[in-house]
């Protein structure tokens, strides 16, 4: 699931444990920014909200934040695979394989991601 706005009720102390990916505005549309996370995150901002998956590509190691973004998919800049920014789900080979999506949330301008699902993350570290 991926979650693009929150209601009215939504507050920061909601998304205590989640990423904080910095402000919204930041990020252009189309246009993706990649979180210094190990493995890294890619944050996306399409048209109508902001997603985030997995930035690297499932089909050999690339930055998909560093790819084409057009009309809701990414493409690999190495082998030109296109992702589906909002499920994830590889559309042309020759990636076969989804890359994984997290919710987002934006709140009072910023954009949280929640990462608590995510096994072998390593986020405490690089937040100090
Ligand atoms: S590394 Fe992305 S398509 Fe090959």
């Amino acid at each position: 699931m991926t979650m693009t706005d929150t209601d009215a009720t939504t507050t920061i102390e909601d998304l205590t444990d989640w990423y904080d990916a910095g402000p919204a505005d930041e990020i252009d549309v189309d246009a993706a920014v990649v979180l210094p996370l190990r493995p890294p995150v890619a944050v996306y901002h399409l048209d109508d909200g902001f997603y985030a998956s997995d930035d690297t590509c499932t089909h050999s190691e690339y930055s998909l934040g560093e790819g084409w973004i057009e009309d809701g998919t990414v493409e690999c800049e190495l082998h030109a695979a296109k992702f589906d920014i909002r499920t994830g789900e590889a559309l042309t080979l020759p990636a076969t394989d989804a890359v994984v999506t997290y919710p987002v949330a934006v709140v009072d301008g910023n954009v949280y991601v929640d990462l608590r699902g995510r096994t072998g993350c390593i986020v405490d570290q690089l937040r100090g």
